[in-house]
């Protein structure tokens, strides 16, 4: 979703705005824009696209040592130039750009700005014009821009630019993530660390409602009633190299292939001494004390949840709930006397989990966070997190990020069992080494699932993935993931319910992916596949050596305990899915009106 970068320090600003918006690209945006100040006043370049039309369309001759840049996810107004960031007050002396949604601005249009015109037809561009009317009212700009601050409901991250004073950024955030990175001569502002990884390392956090001066040589950061706040900077444990292509055609299939190293690492990162796969103590503890786990997640992180109930209740006899996040707040189940909230999310920034995470927060019920980011909000607003050491995600569809939050949620479980004194008859760590080494093999495959993809992908209009049991979680992923990225509507179901009413889409030659992993649901399903095959439908089963017959399509072998089996069959179906959409020409790792990061409830 949308992101932000800024820049005060001796160079020209441009080039390193412009790559730090690339390297932000993967968030999802639709249009780009940027706005520098130097001694002749604010420029500001904006296009509707992609970053290389706004590349085009920046003056090279302008030279300025300010500047802040965003990309939009459009939620106000359609995509387009006027639209698009940065957004000027009426006498163009303020620049802003703005991430997140204000709930109140028409509200605020109606009751602050009165007989001003505006350009565009965004919530933002209230933002910039109430710091322009306070100080037209004789605040001076710092207590503008924190009365309006206070005035907004909803969400933001804020850069803004001050046309009369090259010296400053000023910087705000509530709910949205932003951080501000520190260098020798220089600081910069970046929605997450990836964007400003070309200049710093050293990054410092913001927390909501506050305010922070940026200048060449320092950070100031307050909170709205003026006390001034210190922050010691942290880290970013980053590698350039993790968030560049490589020789890979794209990220998605990098990502793909790291997910036997993700797995490695994990097993690395979570095993003690006794070469036991163990959580923290305290997490083991809240594990125990809960009598139910509720599960909050959206997209692919909530089909995680999936397996991960399955893996908590069977490993570890705790019951589970699953919640989609954006349901959750106001459909709120009956809670269990002493319930245990799990959030998942590979950004740890999804609002929709988040507002779940501040409601339950506020009900003193304690939250557990696995993320793959660290110090994102989600995982510094729980009680506890568990890290997925994928290393950044680029690709909007998620996969690496995907198998490591079911491998971490099956520690989870296992450690919860040891803790409980349940007696589990297989090691853990021993069989996530096992897919580990199956998961290499099924990568090798790519010329297989390619022609698969294009026997069955290629011109159909929709397809079906089906599953019974686990496997069943498995197709809702297949499907997401084929949606996702090849525009192709895909559908995932339980095997036995697609008699009950879908059947009636099935037509002749409809591609039907059907799971077979599991040997109690291996009749079923296949019975439910000669259902399909009955009215015309394309079958393509994907099955595990020892079910697998005759026809299978695909056969996945490995010596798996029946549990990871979805660990191993997700891997076709990512590839799969990922050829249909290279077979139609589709932007794989920026799928049309998707966000990676949906900072916006
Ligand atoms: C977006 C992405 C999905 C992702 C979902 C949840 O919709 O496009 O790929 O699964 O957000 O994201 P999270 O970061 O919370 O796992």
């Amino acid at each position: 979703m949308c992101g932000i970068v800024g820049y005060i320090g001796k160079q020209d600003s441009k080039e390193i705005l412009l790559r730090g918006l690339e390297k932000l690209e993967y968030r999802g945006y639709d249009s780009a824009g940027i706005a520098v100040v130097n001694e002749n006043g604010v420029q500001v370049f904006k296009e509707k696209g992609r970053i290389a039309t706004l590349r085009e369309a920046v003056d090279e001759a302008v030279i300025a040592p300010v500047g802040i840049g965003h990309t939009r996810w459009a939620t106000h107004g359609v995509p387009s130039k006027v639209n698009a960031h940065p957004h000027q007050s009426s006498s163009e002396r303020f620049t802003l750009v703005h991430n997140g949604v204000i709930e109140n601005y028409n509200h605020l249009k109606r009751d602050y700005l009165d007989g001003v015109s505006f350009k565009s037809d965004t919530d933002t561009e209230i933002v910039v014009q109430l710091i322009e009317k306070f100080v037209n009212d004789g605040h001076q700009i710092e207590d503008a821009f924190k009365e309006t601050l206070k005035l907004l409901k909803g969400s933001y991250a804020i850069a803004l630019l001050d046309n009369q004073d090259q010296n400053t950024i000023y910087v705000a955030k509530n709910k949205s993530p932003l951080l501000v990175g520190l260098g020798d001569d220089f600081n910069v502002v970046a929605s997450d660390a990836m964007a400003m990884l070309q200049v710093t390392n050293q990054y410092v956090e913001l927390m909501d409602k506050e305010i922070v001066i940026v200048t060449r040589e320092s950070v100031t950061i307050k909170t709205l009633e003026g006390r001034v706040v210190e922050r010691a900077p942290y880290t970013a444990e980053l590698d350039a190299s993790d968030i560049e292509k490589g020789t890979y055609p794209h990220y998605m299939l990098k990502e793909i292939d790291e997910q036997p190293a993700v797995l490695r690492k994990i097993i690395g990162n979570y095993r003690n001494d006794n070469g036991e796969l163990t959580v923290d103590e305290e997490i083991r503890q809240a594990m125990v004390d809960t009598d139910r786990v509720y599960i909050i997640a959206a997209g692919t992180s909530y089909h995680a949840g999936l397996l991960g109930k399955q893996y908590i209740e069977k490993i570890a006899q705790i019951p589970v709930e699953v919640h989609i996040s954006s349901e959750f707040s106001y459909n709120m189940p009956l809670l269990s006397g002493k319930p245990l909230f799990i959030f998942i999310s590979q950004s740890g920034e999804t609002a929709d989990s988040r507002a779940v995470l501040v409601q339950v927060k506020e009900m003193g019920y304690k939250a557990l966070t696995i993320t793959n980011v660290q110090g994102s909000t989600l995982s510094r607003e729980a009680d506890f997190t568990l890290l997925l050491h994928a290393g950044p995600e680029i690709a909007v569809a998620s996969t690496k990020a995907y198998t490591a939050q079911v491998a971490v949620l099956s520690i989870l479980a296992r450690d919860a069992a040891r803790a409980k004194g349940i007696e589990i008859s297989f090691d853990l760590s021993k069989e996530l080494g096992i897919v580990a080494s199956a998961m290499e093999t099924l990568c090798d495959d790519k010329e297989e699932m390619e022609k698969i993809a294009r026997e069955y992908l290629s011109t159909t209009r929709n397809c079906f993935f089906i599953g019974r049991g686990i496997d069943y979680y498995v197709g809702m992923e297949g499907a997401l993931k084929l949606k996702e990225i090849s525009y192709i509507q895909a559908e995932g179901f339980a095997g036995g319910e697609l008699k009950h009413g879908t059947i009636a889409l099935i037509e002749e030659g409809t591609p039907i992916i059907a799971l077979a992993t599991q040997e109690i649901v291996n009749l079923g399903i296949r019975g439910n596949v000669k259902e399909v095959v009955a009215r015309g439908a394309n079958p393509c089963i994907i099955s595990m050596k020892g079910l697998n017959e005759e026809d299978d399509r695909y056969v996945i072998s490995a010596d798996v305990h029946e549990l990871f089996t979805p660990l191993l069959s997700v891997i076709p179906v990512q590839l799969i899915s990922y050829y249909a959409a290279l077979h139609r020409e589709c932007d794989v790792d920026k799928p049309r009106n998707l966000a990676k990061s949906v900072t916006v409830e």
